[in-house]
C-alpha cells in the first residue's frame, strides 16, 4: 500500500514529477510533499501523477525532474504542520480530484509563513480542502452502508464474502478497517475499480483494482433482503428526493434490494391511496406465534382501561401493579418521542438515572445510544423510545442500586404496556435493543448474535429489527473491543436508518 513515490528519470529543467502507484498513496505523498516544501520547490512546478487515474496528464511533459536528486529533508529544513493537517490530508488523498495533491503541497509550503492557516475558514485553500475531506466522509460512510457481499468459495473450499463497489472517491484504503472490525471472522474481499481489500481473518491486505466481471452476481440473503425492503416500503410517506439523497443512485445497481425501488416508486400513489381507502387499524399479517400469543386487542384490554390519549396512558401506567416491581421502584418510565415516529426503539428496562428521572435512556447507556444514534444519523427526536418493562428492577448494595435482568415473566406482565404504546405511534419499523425487548415482541427467547441487522417480524406480524443493547456496550472490559462493538451498533443503526429512508418511513 505504501510504495514509494516513483520520480521519473532526471531531466534538466521544467516542472517536476511525480508517479504515485495509487489514487490514495498517502505515505508516498507525504514523503514526497515534504521533500519538495524542504528543497523549496513551488507547488506550481510540480505534476502529480496516479498510475491508475485516467485524467491524470500523462507523459504531458514528457519525463520531468526527478524528485529522487533532491536531498531528503532534515531536522532544519523539514517543514512544520499543525497536527490536523495530517488527518485533514489523510482524508483529501483519498479525493477523486485531480489537484488533490497540489492543494496539500501548496497547504503544507504556506504553513511556515502562515503557521495558523487552519484556523481561516475563508482562505480558499483551507476551504477547498475541508469541502474535500467532508466529501470523503461522507463516501466513506456510504461505502459502510452500501457494500454487499456475496457469498462464493476460495480454491480451499471455504467461503469468501465478496462486494463490488464503485466508491465515488479513493475511500477504500480508510474504509477498509472498518470491515475488519465489522466483520472479523469471515473471509471477504471488496472489490472497486482502482483498489481491492482482502481479508483473511487476520491480515488486510490491498491490492489493485478489478473489474465488475471478477465479482459474483447474487446469493441466497438477496431475496431476503428484497422482501423484507418490499414489506416495509412505505408509499404514503415516500420522498424520492430524500431517499435519493441518502441513497444515491450510484449505488443501487450493487444492492438487492435496489431493483425494487424504481417499481416501488412508480407504483406509490396508487398503493397510497389504497392505505388511505383501507380501515384505520387494518389487521397485522398474522403468523403463527402471533396466533399462538394473546391478541393485541385481548393485551391492552387486560389492562381493563381505554385509553384515549398517551397521556391517559402515562397516568394508568403511574398506578400499575401487574409485577412486583413497582414496589421497590421510585416510578414507572413511559415511552417518549414523536408520536408520528416512524422508528420505535425498545430497550429492557429503566436503569438507576431513568427511575429518578422518569425518562428513558438519559443515563450512560442513554448517553451512548444518543451517540451511536448521532454517528448513525439518526434524530432522536424523531424516533419514539421505550423499554420492554416499565419499572426498575435492581439489588441494593449499600447506597447502590445494582440493575437486575428482568424475568421472563415480569416482561410478559409488562407486555400490554408496550403493546399499548405500539396501538398509539404504530410505527413503521420497531427495533429491538436487546434480548429483553426482543423476547417481549417476539414471544420467544432469541440469540442476539444469529439474528442481529437482519430483517425479522415481530409476533403480531409488524416489520422488526434486531441489534444490542447499548448497555452491552458499556460492559465490554476492553477498550478494542468496545470501539469495534460500537461500530458494529452504529452499523445496525445506520441500516434502520437506510431502510427508513429508502422505504419512505
Ligand atoms: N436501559 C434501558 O433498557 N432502558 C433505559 O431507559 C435505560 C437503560
Amino acid at each position: 500500500m505504501t510504495a514509494p513515490a516513483r520520480a521519473a528519470a532526471p531531466a534538466a529543467s521544467g516542472p517536476w514529477r511525480v508517479d504515485l502507484a495509487h489514487p490514495a498513496d498517502f505515505a508516498a505523498f507525504r514523503n514526497t510533499a515534504r521533500k519538495l516544501t524542504a528543497a523549496g520547490v513551488d507547488p506550481r512546478d510540480v505534476v502529480w501523477q496516479v498510475a491508475q487515474e485516467d485524467d491524470a496528464p500523462r507523459g504531458l511533459f514528457g519525463t520531468g525532474r526527478s524528485v529522487d536528486a533532491l536531498p531528503e529533508p532534515t531536522p532544519e529544513t523539514a517543514p512544520r504542520a499543525p497536527r490536523a493537517f495530517l488527518s485533514l490530508a489523510e482524508a483529501v488523498v483519498c479525493h477523486n480530484a485531480p489537484e488533490r495533491f497540489a492543494l496539500l503541497h501548496r497547504l503544507l509550503a504556506r504553513f511556515a509563513a502562515e503557521p495558523k492557516l487552519l484556523d481561516i475558514a475563508s482562505d480558499p485553500d483551507v476551504a477547498k480542502a475541508r469541502t474535500m475531506a467532508k466529501n470523503v466522509a461522507r463516501c466513506s460512510h456510504k461505502m459502510k452502508a452500501f457494500v454487499r457481499f456475496r457469498e462464493t468459495t476460495d480454491a480451499d473450499g471455504t467461503a469468501r464474502f465478496v462486494a463490488w463497489f464503485e466508491p465515488e472517491h479513493h475511500t477504500l484504503d480508510r474504509t477498509a478497517p472498518f470491515f475488519t472490525r465489522r466483520f472479523p471472522e469471515m473471509r471477504w474481499s471488496i472489490l472497486t475499480p482502482d483498489r481491492s481489500a482482502h481479508w483473511d481473518g487476520e491480515t488486510l491486505t490491498m491490492g489493485p483494482g478489478a473489474s465488475r466481471d471478477v465479482a459474483p452476481d447474487g446469493d441466497i440473503n438477496e431475496d431476503l433482503w428484497r422482501t423484507y425492503f418490499g414489506a416495509i416500503f412505505n408509499p404514503a410517506r415516500l420522498k424520492v428526493k430524500a431517499m435519493q439523497s441518502e441513497m444515491p443512485k450510484r449505488y443501487w445497481k450493487n444492492m438487492p434490494e435496489a431493483e425494487l425501488i424504481a417499481p416501488l416508486i412508480k407504483s406509490a400513489a396508487s398503493r397510497a391511496e389504497a392505505m388511505v381507502a383501507a380501515p384505520a387499524l387494518g389487521p397485522a399479517r398474522s403468523t403463527r406465534i402471533a396466533r399462538e400469543r394473546r391478541s393485541e386487542a385481548d393485551a391492552v384490554a387486560a389492562l381493563g382501561d381505554h385509553f384515549e390519549t398517551l397521556a391517559d396512558l402515562k397516568r394508568a401506567l403511574g398506578h400499575c401493579t401487574r409485577c412486583p416491581l413497582h414496589g421497590p421502584a421510585t416510578q414507572a418510565v413511559p415511552g417518549e418521542g414523536a408520536l408520528d415516529a416512524p422508528i420505535m426503539f425498545v430497550g429492557e428496562q429503566p436503569g438507576d438515572q431513568e427511575d429518578i428521572a422518569g425518562k428513558p435512556f438519559v443515563g450512560p447507556a442513554g448517553q451512548l445510544f444518543d451517540r451511536a444514534l448521532a454517528d448513525a444519523g439518526i434524530d432522536r427526536n424523531r424516533t419514539f423510545i421505550t423499554n420492554a418493562v416499565k419499572h426498575f428492577k435492581f439489588e441494593p448494595r449499600g447506597k447502590r442500586r445494582i440493575h437486575q435482568k428482568p424475568s421472563i415473566s415480569e416482561i410478559h406482565a409488562c407486555e400490554a404496556w408496550l403493546t399499548a404504546e405500539r396501538r398509539f405511534v404504530r410505527p413503521r419499523l420497531t427495533v429491538a435493543l436487546g434480548a429483553s425487548a426482543a423476547r417481549s415482541l417476539l414471544g420467544r427467547t432469541v440469540t442476539i448474535g444469529k439474528m442481529r441487522g437482519k430483517p425479522l417480524d415481530w409476533a403480531d406480524g409488524t416489520p422488526g429489527f434486531l441489534t444490542v443493547h447499548p448497555s452491552f456496550l458499556l460492559r465490554l472490559p476492553d477498550e478494542s473491543a468496545r470501539r469495534a462493538e460500537y461500530d458494529k451498533f452504529v452499523a445496525d443503526l445506520s441500516r434502520v436508518r437506510e431502510i427508513s429512508v429508502a422505504t419512505g418511513l
